[in-house]
């Protein structure tokens, strides 16, 4: 039951990611660069992309082991420590690419508020990955995916 529908949530995550990738880059033809805010930012938010991307191997035994569960939910807890000060500067109106919303810096608290709760979930998956029970991590696991496309939706050009 859950496995497989967790399964298919990782993977929609991965893959909405990298066609988002592609679609940045090859869409207008000659993409425009993105200006250093909008790069750091795409860049610390790459690391739930890769996160997720090595989960689903791992999940659907493709590659990778159960054992660097733990390692990888470290990495993306760590990097969700970082998310909120890499949106905090408003970038509004600054010449470049960026998949951000102008309304981000218009709704502040309900932006910001949502990457504490990925702080908070994230760092909930790190600390029961350590335990290695899988019953446990699954549902930690899927916590942290719920967060993405919702606030994507929400606040990110697609
Ligand atoms: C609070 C809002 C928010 C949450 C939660 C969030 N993101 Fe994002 N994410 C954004 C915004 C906004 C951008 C666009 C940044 C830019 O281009 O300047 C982005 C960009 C990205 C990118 C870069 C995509 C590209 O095509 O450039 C990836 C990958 C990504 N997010 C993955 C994730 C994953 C995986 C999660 C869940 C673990 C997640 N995000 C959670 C707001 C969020």
């Amino acid at each position: 039951m859950k496995f497989r529908k967790l399964s298919a949530l990782l993977l929609t995550v991965a893959v909405t990611g990298s066609a988002l990738t592609t679609a940045a880059a090859y869409g207008t033809g000659e993409p425009e660069k993105r200006f250093p805010a909008s790069q750091y930012r795409h860049d610390v938010m790459e690391h739930f992309s890769y996160g997720f991307k090595k989960l689903t191997m791992i999940m659907k035994g493709q590659a990778g082991s159960k054992d660097d569960i733990a390692a990888i939910a470290a990495i993306m807890a760590e990097a969700s420590t970082m998310t909120k000060r890499a949106f905090e500067k408003d970038t509004r109106g600054m010449q470049g690419h960026t998949e951000a919303k102008a309304k981000i810096w218009d709704n502040w608290e309900d932006f910001a508020g949502r990457f504490d709760k990925l702080e908070k979930d994230a760092a909930a998956f790190a600390a029961v990955a350590k335990t290695g029970d899988m019953a446990k991590i699954k549902p930690a696991m899927a916590a942290v995916g719920k967060s993405c496309k919702s606030c994507h939706d929400d606040y990110k050009d697609d």
